[in-house]
């Protein structure tokens, strides 16, 4: 769909979710990530970069493992502590997961992925056209009910700083991984918090798209 289409749609409210392509499934524990292999980091960091054009073909389950423990998973269990950080250590920005087949929540306790609604929402995750077909958008949501010890006026700010610290966490997998991906802000935000269902505390921040980049995008 292209963005003005969107943004007409959006104007009246009738931006909405797709159906499933595929089965939506109520839980997938996700195979361990796998943190033997990737770039040296300096060489992540040279590579580091947004494309926005997309192969649609779907992810395979340990790249989708490998990249939501790089964006938010623990990596000190002894703690619960997190790839990415919180102020006062919150954790206040879940990861929700749009593929063809649903919405999922990113739960890195278990490291799986819960069903939130059996439809495809890619095309509400941004403005953009690109986000309708690849196969992946994340979006990052901060739910201001874990912030109480963070004064009211400081916690969009730090929820986006944490958001950005998985972002940027997600871009240098991508890197290290062969892929494409792109930060977003340019979200119709009313259109997308009703679509992943979200409560009065909880508010979307920032999209991000991954999938193989499409050959002739490459650099
Ligand atoms: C907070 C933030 C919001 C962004 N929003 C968008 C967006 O909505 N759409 C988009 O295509 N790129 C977006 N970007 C990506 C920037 O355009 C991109 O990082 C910039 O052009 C530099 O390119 P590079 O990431 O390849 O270095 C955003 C980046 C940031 C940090």
């Amino acid at each position: 769909m292209s963005t003005l289409t969107k943004m007409a749609l959006g104007l009246i409210g009738q931006l909405k979710a797709q159906p499933a392509v595929g089965d939506a499934v109520s839980t997938t524990q996700l195979p361990p990530a796998n943190m033997a292999d990737g770039l040296p980091l300096m060489q992540a960091l040279a590579q580091r970069q947004s494309l926005r054009e997309f192969d649609p073909a779907p992810l395979p389950e340990q790249t989708l493992s490998d990249l939501l423990w790089a964006a938010a998973g623990i990596n000190r269990p002894a703690l619960g502590g997190r790839t990415a950080p919180s102020a006062m250590n919150a954790q206040e920005v879940d990861v929700y997961v749009a593929l063809p087949h649903g919405l999922y929540r990113y739960a890195a306790q278990t490291h799986t992925l819960h069903l939130v609604s059996a439809t495809d929402v890619r095309r509400i995750t941004g403005y953009q056209d690109f986000v309708d077909n690849a196969p992946l958008d994340l979006v990052f949501v901060a739910d201001h009910a874990r912030m109480k010890l963070v004064p009211a006026a400081q916690r969009e700010s730090y929820a986006s700083a944490a958001a950005g610290a998985m972002a940027q966490n997600v871009y240098l997998y991508c890197a290290s991984a062969g892929l494409a991906t792109v930060i977003r802000a340019w979200i119709d935000r009313g259109a997308l918090t009703q679509a992943l269902g979200l409560n009065n505390d909880q508010q979307v921040l920032l999209a991000q798209t991954v999938g193989r980049p499409k050959i002739a995008a490459l650099p």
